[in-house]
């Protein structure tokens, strides 16, 4: 492949190559099933490093035009050859408008690896929980037995209010035995938490709106209040959580009408707030008449260190929106969440609930039901902590091990690790890399308001792999970043040289 390289352009060599390979597959010239150049090889042959190349592809492969297979090589894309054939040349002025005005673009770059997931060989430290562990038998079981005991009962609509009534009493005792005293009546049956999210924000927000959050934030929470035109106040968290201490003052600069917290090891940190800053945090919420939600998407899985009790369990006014979700314990596909409100707040989700979705799927809550009843919860509950705490440990092994020059504290509980990376090392630059070698992580741009001040950080997903998959991929992912600090010294050299 001839690709003419412009080294003193402002454009960087690597949108070069891609620009170049783009308008080739583009025009035909390099056809549907057309394999490109091994990276070492083009690297040599074009006198760039080879992670030049390697962005260079993984730009092309994020737009669907190529596709890498571990082990042979990245072939030109078939399928977005077809589509781009079949698609209208320009789209009615209505869709035109949604393209220029989502305001959720910005979020859907850095997904580096995406279309890796899946592929053999490959190691994510993405996702939520490890489906392996679900037994496929048990959730099965409880299926058929919906089936055969409710029977065509369980493929109706069900009851259209706040959920089946059997799942809120399973959820009132999940809750029960975290601390959080809820009677059926103040549990809301949603689609996943982050319909929990979406619903409060609706309830309570108008566009324009400001929210308080932790920063860096679980990136899907970004992505609502982006699409509600909400704009994003961002709270620093430190060791232990978000600093507490510096909510007033943004209060009062602000004017945020909603708080946002993961206080329970949180997205993407992993840090744990302590009960007195949950009482702080809780008393200001009051005091400024804030509604408080606190996403609790984790807070059963903690491996070590004392137990802090859920801020809606200090709620005594109705100030706080806990969301709870099945989606890491149980599986995220099931989309089976559940909200605890109180008051007028939760009459008003309840209503909104039915007139955006009528109802969650009642088949998979009756199932969840039949699943959390029996006691198989707890006792899933109960292995999947004891798994993830040595997948914990391994993970942090091998970051000593294998990645010498990064910080990371040890979580006491979730499902995340978060690294920073030595300096000058950049985030959405190792994840490109990392996609190369066969290994899924998730750089800190995702998570912050203005992504380029993640981009000293990744995120790496301890429980979704096992604990040999764990020391697999941090291998390779500390091969990886051994390469591109080897490629910025001599890229620094280079231009000495210059
Ligand atoms: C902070 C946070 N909230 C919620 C969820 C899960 O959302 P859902 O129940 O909608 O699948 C996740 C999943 O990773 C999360 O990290």
């Amino acid at each position: 492949v001839r690709i003419p390289i412009d080294r003193d352009h402002a454009t960087p060599l690597y949108r070069q190559v891609e620009a170049a390979l783009r308008s080739g597959i583009e025009a035909g010239t390099l056809s549907p099933g057309t394999r490109l150049p091994a990276t070492r090889a083009l690297a040599r042959e074009l006198g760039v490093s080879r992670i030049t190349v390697g962005n260079a592809y993984a730009e092309l492969e994020r737009d669907g035009l190529v596709e890498a297979f571990i082990g042979s090589g990245t072939v030109v894309s078939a399928v977005r050859a077809t589509a781009r054939a079949h698609g209208p040349r320009e789209w009615p002025r209505w869709q035109q408008q949604l393209e220029v005005n989502d305001p959720a673009h910005r979020q859907d770059e850095d997904d580096a690896g995406a279309t890796l997931l899946g592929r053999p060989n490959v190691v994510s430290f993405t996702g939520v929980g490890d489906l392996r562990l679900l037994s496929m038998r048990d959730l099965g079981a409880a299926i058929r037995d919906v089936l055969r005991h409710d029977g065509v009962e369980a493929l109706g609509y069900g009851d259209l209010g706040a959920g089946q009534p059997a799942l809120r009493i399973a959820v009132a005792r999940v809750l029960a035995a975290q601390g959080i005293t809820a009677s059926a009546d103040q549990i809301l049956v949603t689609s996943g938490s982050q319909q929990g999210l979406a619903l409060t924000c609706q309830a309570v927000l108008r566009p324009g709106d400001p929210v308080l959050v932790e920063q860096p934030t679980y990136d899907h929470a970004l992505r609502l209040f982006a699409h509600l035109r909400c704009p994003v106040v961002g709270v620093p968290v430190g060791d232990d959580g978000m600093r507490v201490d510096l909510v007033e003052d943004l209060v009062r600069r602000h004017r945020p009408k909603l708080i946002y917290t993961v206080p329970t090891f949180q997205n993407p940190t992993g840090t744990c707030l302590p009960a007195h800053r949950r009482r702080e945090l809780l008393a200001l919420a009051r005091r400024h008449d804030l509604p408080l939600v606190e996403d609790d998407f984790a807070g059963d899985l903690r491996y070590d260190g004392r137990t802090q009790p859920a801020i809606k369990a200090l709620d005594r006014h109705g100030q706080v929106i806990h969301l709870g979700t099945f989606a890491k314990l149980l599986a995220p596909g099931l989309r089976i969440g559940y909200l605890v409100a109180d008051g007028p707040v939760l009459r008003r989700l309840t209503a909104q609930k039915r007139a955006l979705d009528l109802t969650t799927s009642p088949l998979l809550q009756r199932a969840v039901e039949r699943f959390v009843t029996v006691g198989r919860y707890q006792a899933h509950l109960r292995r999947t902590t004891r798994i993830y705490r040595l997948r914990r440990d391994a993970m942090m092994d091998g970051l000593a091990r294998e990645l010498p020059g990064c910080v990371v504290r040890r979580p006491t509980g979730g499902l995340f690790a978060w690294v920073r990376l030595p300096d000058g090392i950049s985030a959405r630059i190792l994840a490109r890399a990392a996609a190369g070698a066969g290994v899924v992580i998730a750089p800190g741009t995702r998570f912050f308001i203005e992504p380029n001040d993640g981009d000293g950080h990744i995120r790496l997903n301890f429980a979704t792999r096992t604990e040999e998959e764990i020391r697999d991929g941090l291998a390779r992912l500390g091969r990886t970043m051994t390469d591109l600090i080897d490629d910025n010294r001599a890229s620094i050299m280079r231009s000495h040289d210059r």
